[in-house]
């Protein structure tokens, strides 16, 4: 192979990763939509268990719709639904007292910290009937771009 033969090969390939990069920029924001979306309805099980029981909770028990509804959510207004918050943007994001602490809001890392560990924004701990879930960064991230997106 000439001398000169990888550099060039070299520059084409870091084009087409930029590219490549480029695109998947733009499908990844409503990847994660999507992704969020199946999470939340549970179509793509996520592990969970009770705080303090150590048993792993079956995915039907562990999907967010079960005791979450969302504001667009026509359930949102049903009594049993009061359960647990209704989950909006607005809500997420905007700074609130929440569980008698001092006003707090979410943003990303919040919201797995709480899906985690049960620790909210003001580090109160949530009541123990959120399940505590094992979820990776990119699952928390579909989650809140769920959640928080602006069109929703
Ligand atoms: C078994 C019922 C149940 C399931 C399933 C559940 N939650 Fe919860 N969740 C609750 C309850 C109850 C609270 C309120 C806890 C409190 O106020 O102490 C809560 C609180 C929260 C909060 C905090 C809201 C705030 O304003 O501070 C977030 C965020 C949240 N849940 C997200 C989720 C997500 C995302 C999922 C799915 C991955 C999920 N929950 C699944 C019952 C549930």
């Amino acid at each position: 192979m000439p001398a000169r033969a990888r550099p060039r090969w070299s520059i084409w390939a870091a084009a087409a990763a930029a590219a490549a990069a480029a695109l998947a920029a733009d499908a990844s924001a409503a990847d994660s939509r999507e992704a969020g979306r199946r999470l939340f309805e549970g179509q793509t099980p996520l592990a969970a268990q009770i705080s303090g029981q150590g048993l792993a909770l079956p995915p039907q028990a562990s999907r967010c719709t079960n005791c979450h509804a969302e504001a667009t959510d026509a359930r949102a207004s049903e009594p049993n639904r009061a359960f647990a918050p209704v989950l909006s943007p607005d809500g997420l994001r905007r700074s609130q007292p929440r569980r008698g602490g001092p006003p707090s809001r979410y943003d990303v890392a919040s919201m797995c910290r709480v899906l985690r560990t049960g620790i909210d924004p003001a580090s109160v701990i949530v009541d123990r009937n959120m399940p505590r879930y094992e979820l990776t960064d990119a699952d928390c991230n579909a989650l809140w771009v769920y959640l928080t997106e602006a069109t929703r």
